[in-house]
């Protein structure tokens, strides 16, 4: 298999292309990622020659189009992805969530090459908080609210014209919050276990009552390979781990893991237009191709990615002082 990963450089994708590579040494593994403040090609070194890193943008038709020419399979997981970087800046997220996806779908479709794109359940929009029982199915109506998702739910629907317009085998996954090794420090897990770690306070946006549905990066990536080999061209799978937890909830194990007090937190400015409550129905996906989620103790999965944040100080530490000022400059 000749396997091209875009963003494979960031969070998901890398370790994304680490499993593949660990699984699947006799195949030929492309990452093109541009390198943003949210790759790094350190994440990829371990992995030596295993894997060609390509640093280039994937709104580059040209060189995107050598690079397709030469796979088998697309996993397309390059983008911008911080809300917040998206409400104070959102150019950029148009040019690679939009302009990039398209590049790829041209791409793919004059070489016929398979497509898994990547995508988020913000494209659904939020939930409210007292309705426990709704979650979302592929079957919710699309409803995004920040550029951020704005932007993924255009690159769906991209992707899905592109299926029935021009036969593009593609297929599609909405995945939800994701934790885990390499995760970059402006996100809500990783930034507060690195300012616990650099004796700074943890950050809590409003009263900490939104609910996201948290799943371990492992378990999204085995999901993806799932549908990698069986699923339906032209299918969305929600992907989702059944763990629904308030912020506050999910600071609070942090800081009985990290040995702080409960209340040892600030609470900091609200991000605008705030997504209440985020809830994925992935029945479809276990049902259809078998899979499940491995890391269910949220417990302990959260105390093993402090585990590897605290072991991989180097990785994280050179990012820690600029994005906290982006955020001191913000309020939060
Ligand atoms: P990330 O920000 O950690 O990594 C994104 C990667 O894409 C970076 O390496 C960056 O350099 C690269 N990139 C960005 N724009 C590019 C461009 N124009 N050309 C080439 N490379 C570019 O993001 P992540 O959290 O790993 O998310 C990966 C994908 O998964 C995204 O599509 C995101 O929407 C989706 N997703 C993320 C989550 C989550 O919780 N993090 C949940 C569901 C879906
Ligand atoms: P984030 O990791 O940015 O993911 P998303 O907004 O895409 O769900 O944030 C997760 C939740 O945590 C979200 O409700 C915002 C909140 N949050 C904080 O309370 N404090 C923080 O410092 C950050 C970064 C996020």
């Amino acid at each position: 298999m000749r396997l091209l990963v875009t963003g494979g450089a960031g969070f998901i994708g890398a370790n994304f292309t680490h499993s593949w590579a660990n699984e699947n040494p006799g195949d030929q593994i492309t990452v093109v990622d541009s390198l943003t403040y949210a790759g790094s090609a350190d994440t990829l070194a371990p992995l030596g020659e295993a894997v060609e890193l390509v640093v280039g943008d994937i709104t580059d038709a040209a060189l995107v189009d050598e690079l397709v020419a030469g796979a088998d399979a697309v996993v397309h997981f390059a983008a911008e992805t911080h809300v917040d970087n998206s409400l104070t800046g959102p150019s950029a997220f148009v040019q690679s969530n939009l302009v990039g996806t398209f590049t790829i779908l041209e791409a793919v479709r004059r070489h016929g090459t398979r497509l898994h794109h990547i995508s988020t359940d913000e494209v659904y929009g939020d939930l409210p908080l007292d309705a426990p029982d709704i979650r979302f199915t592929a079957d919710t109506p699309y409803n995004p609210s920040s550029p951020y998702s704005a932007t993924k739910a255009g690159s769906d629907m991209l992707v899905r014209a592109w299926v029935r317009s021009f036969r593009v085998a593609a297929t599609l996954s909405n995945c939800s919050n994701n934790f885990g090794p390499y995760q970059h420090v402006e996100k809500f897990i990783p930034r507060q276990i690195t300012n616990l770690l650099t004796g700074r306070r943890a950050k809590l946006y409003g009263a900490g009552a939104n609910v996201r549905d948290w799943i371990h990066v492992e378990d999204h990536n085995a999901a993806v390979r799932a549908i990698l080999a069986g699923g339906r061209i032209g299918q969305t799978y929600l992907i989702g781990a059944d763990c629904e937890r308030s912020n506050l909830a999910v600071l609070q194990t942090l800081l009985e893991i990290m040995g702080h007090d409960p209340d040892d937190f600030d609470h900091v400015a609200d991000r605008a237009g705030h997504d209440l409550r985020y809830a994925i129905d992935s029945s479809a996906l276990r049902e259809e191709l078998g899979w499940a989620p491995a890391h269910t103790d949220f417990p302990a999965a959260l105390a093993a990615t402090v585990d590897w944040y605290r072991a991989n100080e180097a990785w994280w530490a050179p990012l820690k002082d600029a994005v906290e000022a982006g955020y001191t400059e913000r309020g939060q």
